[in-house]
Formats: structure tokens, sequence, C-alpha cells
């Protein structure tokens, strides 16, 4: 009989595009990226939906597009979700073992799992994901399956991504009001994550950073595990108001400055160059100093640097990332960023690159594309563990992300 080959859809509606990935799983289970779809984002503003029927327009054009480009009919997707109400916290959950020999099964492990889940949050606020990191039995850290040792209590250590149910609720109606169903709803930033590290990154420790138009966001891996989530509102549009603003240039203008000319160092031969804006007729209108747009640039991605760094030392995080620093999003375009990251982490730091996917190199090598990338390749790890499950028993997010986000 002709089958056909699964496909998985990673839909990332960003601040600047809207985009959508569409991923074959292949026989081993890898994932081939057949598709992309791409359209300017025009509903959303730092991150998050504020006009349903533009953003509706966009995602429409997205998808058609990477239904034309994969050849196939998209009829649901992975969802990216961000915005600055996005917090990530560690919480420890505890369950007393209660079976006569003390044994540990699988229903303890959901037990302390469920209680570990029960956080006081907010009533507006909603989980979106409980990632499993390590687990404790009578005392003793440090254990990854607990199942089939021996203790009187078990313990766990969860990472727990949550957000503001209203705000998070916007991408999901404006999606469901294409007729497309939703298959997951998940943090873009651990998608970009997703995309970009391998398992020996995760061990080693590494910080993902994500910078797009209108949101930044980092998480932090070390011995596998996730330790650290987090969002900025501040993206690449913040850079090119602060051109507008210190340039005296309208903002589109300041857009392609940044693009053309920007850079994200300062350095001493470029003292005293200029460019010539020209109008519409080719009449030189303005001259700008570049040593002054690159501070202005400079500036702000250190700020933005200087934040995550100074949230990430607080739990003194930066000491556990040996791996180093992993750029993505479009602002990784910009001159320079690497030096500054490192001068901003005192750590190595790499433009990261997409691995262990296949497929079109157009969206590979793009950075802007990791987070949808990342949400396909959520996809094909889900659909994976769902075709190895018995019948009937639901895979939970915890479960899927303990394989993607953990150890594996
Ligand atoms: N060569 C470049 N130099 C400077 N900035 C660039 C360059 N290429 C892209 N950018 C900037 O990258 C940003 C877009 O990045 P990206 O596509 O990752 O954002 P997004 O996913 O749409 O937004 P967000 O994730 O914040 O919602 C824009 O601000 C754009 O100006
Ligand atoms: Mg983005």
């Amino acid at each position: 009989m002709f089958e056909t080959t699964p496909i998985v859809v990673g839909l990332d509606i960003g601040t600047s595009k809207v985009c959508a990935v569409v991923g074959e799983i292949n026989d081993s289970g890898g994932l081939n990226i057949v598709g992309v779809g791409q359209s300017k984002s025009r509903g959303v503003r730092k991150g998050e939906v504020v006009d349903a029927t533009l953003a509706g327009e966009d995602i429409r054009n997205a998808i058609v597009e990477a239904e034309q480009m994969a050849d196939t009919e998209i009829r649901s997707v992975y969802l990216g979700v961000t915005g600055g109400h996005i917090r990530g916290l560690n919480n420890r959950g505890f369950h007393p073992v209660v079976s006569n020999d003390r044994e540990i099964t699988d229903d303890d492990v959901q037990d302390v799992i469920k209680n570990a889940r029960a956080i006081n949050l907010p009533a507006e606020n909603k989980v979106l994901h409980v990632i499993r990191q390590l687990f404790l039995v009578d005392g003793q850290d440090g254990i990854v399956n607990p199942v089939g040792m021996f203790g009187a209590s078990v313990a766990v250590d969860v990472h727990v991504v949550h957000g503001n149910l209203n705000r998070l609720q916007n991408p999901i109606r404006a999606v469901k009001n294409l007729q497309l169903e939703i298959e997951d709803v998940v943090f873009s930033g651990l998608a970009s994550s997703l995309a970009l590290l391998n398992n020996h990154q995760k061990e080693m420790g590494s910080l993902v950073i994500d910078i797009g138009a209108g949101t930044t966001e980092f998480v932090v891996y070390s011995n596998g595990i996730i330790k650290h989530t987090g969002v900025i509102a501040v993206g690449g549009d913040h850079l090119s108001n602060d051109l507008a603003y210190g340039l005296k240039v309208p903002l589109s203008r300041a857009e392609q400055l940044k693009i053309d000319h920007g850079s994200a160092l300062v350095e001493p031969e470029i003292k005293g160059h200029t460019i010539t804006l020209t109008n519409d007729l080719g009449i030189p209108e303005k001259t700008i100093n570049l040593e002054h747009l690159r501070r202005i640039m400079s500036l702000r991605l250190g700020e933005i640097f200087q934040l995550i760094a100074k949230e990430l030392d607080q739990s003194d995080l930066l000491s556990h990332v040996r791996e180093g620093v992993f750029l993505t999003g479009g602002c990784s375009r910009i001159p320079g960023i690497e030096t500054l990251a490192n001068q901003s982490f005192h750590l190595p730091v790499t433009l990261g690159k997409t691995n262990s996917i296949s497929g079109l190199k157009s969206a590979l090598d793009q950075p802007e594309f990791a987070a949808a990338i990342g949400l396909a390749r959520f996809g094909s790890f889900e659909m994976r563990k769902r075709s190895q499950e018995k019948p009937g028993l639901q895979t939970t997010i915890t479960q899927t992300f303990k394989n993607l986000f953990g150890r594996s």
C-alpha cells in the first residue's frame, strides 16, 4: 500500500516575519526540511499578536507558500510563542513511595512530577512546559531515572515555563481561525535551542540567545538539562528606533542603515567616516557619522547582553556555560556581534548552526528560521515518541521535553 511520509510543521509568528517550516520525518526518525513559507509580519509587536486580522493574513500567506514549496497540505502546526510575559522558574516536587517494597515505579515518577508542577502562579498564568531536570531519592541527588530504585521518598527538580493565558491565547486563536490544528504550543526560545544544540553542547553547558526584531529569548543548558529560560522584550526594532532617534532619520531609513552599515563594534579605524544619504532624486540630503551609528547599536546590543548576564549571574549560571554562547535570530547577522557578546559574557561565542537536520539549505542557513526549524524538530520528536508508545498512552509535554531538552 502507498504510504505518505509523515510531515511536521513549525509555525513561528515573529515580530518581523511569520515563518512556516515543513519537515518530513525520514525512516530513521530524522528531520528533513522540504518547505519554507515566509510572510512579512504586520500584526505582531514585541513577539505578541496585537492585530489578529493582520496576523491571520500573514500566517495564511506563510502557510500557503510553505504548502506550495513542500507540495503538501498543511493541517496542523507546532506553534511557537514568546513575549515579555513568559517566565521560567525551577521548582522541586516531593512524593512518598507507597509500595510495600519501596521500589519506585513509573506511577511514582508521574506523581512526583505532578507535585512539582503544582506551583503558585497568578490565576491569569498558565504553565506551558514542565521540563524534568534530575531526581532525588531519599535525598541522594543527580538521579536521571529513579524507576526501579528503592527509597522512601522521591523528589524531582523541574524547570517550569509559564506565561499569561490571555496573551498566549492570541496567537493560538489566530491560528485556529484559519482552521489549522495546533499540535502543541512551545516557547520559541526552547525551539531555537533545539534547532542548534547537540547533546554534547547541552552536557557541557551552553547559552542560546535568539535576538529577533521585538524580543530576545535565551536558554541555558548544563549537564544535559535546562537550567534557565528567559525573554527580554527588546530586539532589532529597538536598534532601529534608537538609530532613528539618535541620527534623526525616519524609521525606515534607520532600519536600512542598520542593515547596510551596522556593526556591534565601534572600531577605531571608522573614526571620521561618514555616510551620505540622498533623497529620491539622488540629491545628497544628510550626512551620517558612522562612528555615531555604530556606537548607538553597540550600546543597545551591549545592554541586551548585560541584562542576560545579570539575570544568569543571580543564579551563578554563567560558570556552568562551559561550551559557550550560541547566537541566532536575525540580529545575529550584525557584524561584530560575536566579539561584543564575548566581551559581555567572557565566554566563547559562536553563530549557531542547525544540527542534525537535513533539507533545504536556504532554510537551514538562515538564523531567522532557527525557532521555526526547532518547532518542526520538536514535532518530529513528539511524533516519534507517539509512534513508540503503547496505544492509549498519552504523550505528555513533560515526557517529550525530557527527551528533547534534557538527556536523551
Ligand atoms: N544583516 C542584518 N543586520 C542587522 N540587523 C539585521 C540583519 N538581518 C536581519 N536583521 C534584523 O533582525 C531582526 C529580525 O530577526 P528575526 O527574523 O529573527 O525576528 P522575528 O523572529 O521576526 O522577531 P521576534 O523573534 O523578536 O518576534 C530585524 O530587526 C532585522 O532588522
Ligand atoms: Mg523570532
